[in-house]
């Protein structure tokens, strides 16, 4: 049995709606009732305001004639017009209660499976071989990783990929430097105790010698290219070679997802290598459709709002980014049946994916029905704001940068609890550590920039990773006392009248499938993370304000609390892990 719940949020807005529809001259009657929380009262709405003036008719009165329609209604305690035309609208304790009653009861809180149409191609992360993941590909990992949890939730079929940039031109040079120089010791590099070194961390340096090779021998040049060609004819002791060098890489990508604690697994990976052999194949269509177009020996097709072309097959025959990635569309919508695609990626590849997606609409490999978007996060600046850099200027690693933030919560953990013992508080900053790191990520809207500051990350203060972890441990740890007491394990119970602080925790307790489907509607995890700060704060509030376990509590207000209590820990518990946070017990 899968049960849905409806939030009561949503039943406002229909009433509004159904209201609307009688009152209103047809041509309005879709507008959108602008249903919004509100301060004086649980929302408001403000259509009436909106439209008056385009139906001819005064604001106040139009509210009057939408509320005489929507006050009959169950569930709402009061409709009033207030001020120049609002509709405030508070909602019923017993209809609220009963809604969380069974959200409680439901799998996965009742939130509705309302993605279950939906096969959502999600590519994200796209690290690059032989060089080591960087601060740069943060974003994209955790924001699609937050993404496929939600969708996947929401009753969606979700299939990862991991578009690994493990094909191309610079693996010839690197390739035949190695063979020239076999005694550049790469494999056997240990990763030391601060987390530097290993097989990829070299290969990154060697790639940058062999590239500063190329530039300056011309000789070294042709071999190198030599050696492209040789990868890309099959040469096996080439190919093994660049075997090896992808594995190392591969296994190095997947000991920092491990420790992010990302899903992305090895099997998630379709690397541009996979789709080379289907770029002849991506060429030819687009001819055959007549899209291509020569530019001095060149293969591009003209789009009408680019002002350049976009570059499908070099002169020399060679096939670019642009061709790998319409291949990638080809293969998301014909074998693996996707119908949004979702690709996780910098906004500065904003006009390479504009151009992509237009070119495949035109050779129809999207249709209609099928949803192709550039989910483009923004930059990750220093804490300074301005570029994030090493001290000597390089690119900071991504495993420095998880390391930073582990000492810094050590710090903060233990400086709250210094009675943990050295395992307990390993264990506590490492899972307050990536919590902290992964919720300053989502809990920003994805186009902006941001600074990383390690410092405001893992304060247990404020909008932050370990505010709401530290909030679940304590609500954890008076479910365990109540159990303890034998207090049991709380009902809701709709005959109780509700104080503000727990009607105002009820509300948001309502509207967790709304915040999904924000998520969904958007691909903006922060709106989840938002949610679930709104959620923590009211819990605190009403923690202030309404004792659960003092004696002087009636027994009937005292279960209703604590169902209060244990459905708020399984709501932040279940939205963490959607941005792929761990809800700890203690802290
Ligand atoms: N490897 C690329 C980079 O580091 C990202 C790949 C993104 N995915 C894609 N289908 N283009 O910039």
């Amino acid at each position: 049995m899968v049960e849905q719940v409806r939030s009561l949020a949503g039943e406002v807005e229909a009433a509004v709606r159904a209201a609307m529809a009688e009152v209103l001259p047809p041509e309005f009657a879709s507008e959108d009732p602008l249903v919004r929380r509100s301060d004086r009262a649980d929302y408001q709405a403000n259509a009436a305001l909106s439209l008056a003036k385009r139906v001819g008719s005064n604001p106040r009165d139009l509210a009057g004639r939408l509320r005489d329609l929507v006050a009959g209604a169950d569930a709402l305690a009061s409709v009033e017009v207030s001020g120049p035309g609002f509709l405030n609208i508070t909602l019923a304790d017993a209809a609220l209660l009963d809604r969380l009653a069974a959200r409680a009861a439901a799998p996965g809180l009742g939130v509705p499976r309302s993605q279950a149409a939906q096969t959502a191609v999600i590519d994200y992360s796209g690290p690059n071989v032989a060089k080591e993941m960087h601060v740069g590909h943060l974003r994209s990992t955790l924001i699609g990783d937050a993404l496929a949890r939600v969708l996947g939730f929401l009753g969606a079929r979700v299939v990862r990929q991991n578009h690994v940039g493990d094909w191309g031109t610079q693996f010839g040079m690197l390739i035949q430097y190695l063979f020239e120089h076999p005694d550049a010791a790469w494999r056997d590099k240990e990763v030391g105790a601060d987390g530097t070194g290993g097989a990829v961390s070299a290969l990154d340096a060697l790639y940058r010698t062999a590239r500063q090779e190329f530039d300056r021998d011309a000789e070294f040049k042709q071999r190198a290219q030599r050696r492209v060609v040789a990868l890309q004819r099959g040469d096996e002791e080439t190919v093994a070679a660049w075997r090896e060098i992808v594995g190392e890489s591969e296994a190095a990508f997947q000991q920092i997802y491990e420790r992010l604690g990302v899903l992305l697994t090895r099997d998630d990976v379709l690397g541009e290598s996979f789709y080379n052999p289907w770029l002849q194949g991506v060429v030819d269509e687009l001819r055959d459709k007549g899209l291509l177009e020569d530019s001095e020996g060149a293969k591009v097709v003209f789009l009408d709002d680019q002002p350049v072309p976009m570059l499908v097959q070099k002169s020399d025959g060679g096939f670019g980014y642009a061709a790998t990635d319409l291949a990638t569309i080809r293969h998301s919508v014909r074998e693996l049946g996707g119908n949004r695609l979702i690709y996780v990626v910098d906004a500065r590849q904003a006009q390479h994916f504009a151009m992509i997606f237009e070119t495949a609409r035109r050779a129809g490999w999207l249709s209609e029905g099928i949803e192709a978007v550039h989910a483009a996060n923004g930059t990750i600046n220093g804490p300074d704001g301005r570029p994030f850099k090493t001290r000597s200027g390089g690119t900071v690693r991504l495993a420095d940068l998880l390391d930073d933030a582990l000492r810094r919560a050590r710090e903060v953990v233990a400086e709250k609890d210094p009675a943990l013992s050295p395992q307990e508080l390993d264990e506590i900053a490492r899972v307050a550590s990536i919590g902290a790191v992964k919720y300053a990520e989502l809990s920003t809207s994805r186009a902006k920039d941001y600074s990383f500051d390690v410092d405001r990350m893992v304060s247990f203060n404020g909008q932050t990773g370990v505010y709401l972890q530290y909030t679940h441990t304590r609500i954890a740890s008076i479910l365990r006392k109540a159990a303890e007491q034998g207090a049991g394990e709380g009902a809701f119970d709709p005959a109780v009248a509700l104080e503000p602080a727990e009607h105002a925790l009820a509300l948001e307790l309502d509207e967790f499938g709304a915040a999904l489907e924000g998520v969904a509607a958007t691909l903006e995890p922060h709106q989840l993370a938002a949610y679930l700060y709104g959620l923590a704060k009211a819990f605190t509030a009403f923690y202030e304000s309404c004792p659960v376990l003092r004696e002087d509590v009636p027994a009937e207000v005292r279960a209703n609390r604590l169902a209060l209590c244990a459905l708020t820990r399984a709501t932040l518990a279940q939205g963490l892990l959607l941005l792929g946070i761990e809800a700890p017990q203690r802290m």
